[in-house]
């Protein structure tokens, strides 16, 4: 069973340092700051020692746990304003993982994915720390406000497109009420003229990728891009989808529609259509973010419907348009700014 909650778990994800408690045979104490990565219900930090010199293996942490590997580990946020406090502490078991072993491996990936700075230390070289949770507790708030409230304006200016995720798998309830907001969103006659492609298998987004690639190097190369720009934006077009861990590409399906005898009302029919999928896609986007999720926006699907159909072996009558990526960001990403509501409004009578 899991020990720390959806929210307790968000919290973590999104703090840089905690302090691990360590103590000796006799039960002497020892506390450090350390970095980690909370990865599969376990917490991991690196042996990154400087100077270099320092046995890895000699360090206080190391022998205390060797002697008892009894831990605590305090996770906090501080902030001025004293209603955002809040802390974790983590009870557990600690005991070294080694280099070599799969762990290990999946363990730096999301350590380097998480710290900039892992990626050119050798980490992979050294044994990490890792914590089972066997208890934890908390005090204060963990979530920020606008996770944690139906505060909407503080929502909407929170969610921000994200491109690169860590490898922290999204919770299937979490999945499901992303789905479940998309449900809700206003659509022409109520008839919710959209259908949910959901994939979270490695293999199936990496199907789609490959499919979508092909299609997109035809178009860089009608817009002229030289081979080595089509090499770096496929690259990271690709590994973006394969890495979210969640994608779900919204579909228009226009079966339930209105018929028109003339074009110009169908095609207007259609938009009303695409309208109602936008307010879908925001409808998911904020609940990701009120989840503690956060969420991305691919066009790309748009471009070829019918690839995407053919390589997921979708239904003909689903036309593929937004492709929504969630998970949880690697870095944080800029904030873009928007034009004000006066530039934005052109007639207020
Ligand atoms: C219809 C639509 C298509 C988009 N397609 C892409 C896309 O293909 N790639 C991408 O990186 N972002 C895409 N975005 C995200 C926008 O770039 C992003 O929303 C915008 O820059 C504002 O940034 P923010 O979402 O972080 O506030 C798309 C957004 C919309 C609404």
């Amino acid at each position: 069973m899991r020990v720390l909650t959806a929210e307790e778990r968000a919290f973590v994800q999104a703090q840089r340092v905690a302090h691990l408690s360590t103590s000796s045979a006799e039960g002497v104490p020892a506390v450090v700051p350390v970095c980690f990565v909370y990865h599969d219900d376990c917490f991991y930090s690196p042996l990154d020692e400087k100077p270099k010199s320092v046995d890895v293996m000699n360090l206080r942490r190391v022998r205390n746990i060797a002697d008892n590997p009894k831990v605590a580990l305090v996770v906090d946020r501080y902030t001025e304003d004293w209603e955002e406090l809040g802390y974790l502490t983590v009870r557990g078991a600690a005991s070294l993982v080694v280099p070599g072993e799969a762990e290990h491996l999946a363990a730096v990936a999301a350590l380097r994915q998480k710290y900039s700075q892992y990626r050119t230390m050798s980490i992979h070289e050294r044994p990490l720390i890792r914590i089972v949770p066997a208890k934890a507790s908390r005090w204060g708030t963990l979530l920020p406000e606008e996770r944690r409230s139906l505060d909407l304006p503080a929502l909407m200016r929170g969610r921000r497109s994200v491109r690169q995720y860590t490898p922290q798998p999204v919770l299937p309830e979490h999945v499901e009420a992303i789905l479940e907001a998309g449900r809700w969103a206003p659509s022409p006659h109520g008839r919710q003229p959209w259908r949910f492609v959901v994939l979270t298998r490695e293999e199936r987004k990496r199907r789609l990728a490959d499919a979508m690639a092909e299609g997109w190097t035809r178009h860089l190369e009608m817009d002229n891009q030289s081979s080595e720009i089509i090499v770096i934006r496929l690259s990271k077009g690709r590994q973006r989808l394969i890495d979210a861990p969640v994608a779900v590409i919204l579909c228009l399906y226009l079966a339930d529609l209105d018929r028109y005898p003339d074009a110009a009302r169908q095609e207007a029919e259609a938009t009303m259509a695409i309208q109602s999928l936008g307010a879908a896609a925001q409808n998911m986007l904020l609940t990701a973010h009120s989840l503690g999720l956060d969420g991305g926006w691919m066009c790309a699907p748009l471009f070829c419907p019918a690839v995407v159909c053919e390589a997921l072996g979708l239904n003909p009558d689903l036309i593929p348009h937004a492709l929504l990526t969630f998970g949880y960001a690697a870095a944080d990403p800029k904030r873009r700014d928007r034009l004000t509501v006066e530039e934005l409004t052109e007639l207020y009578d």
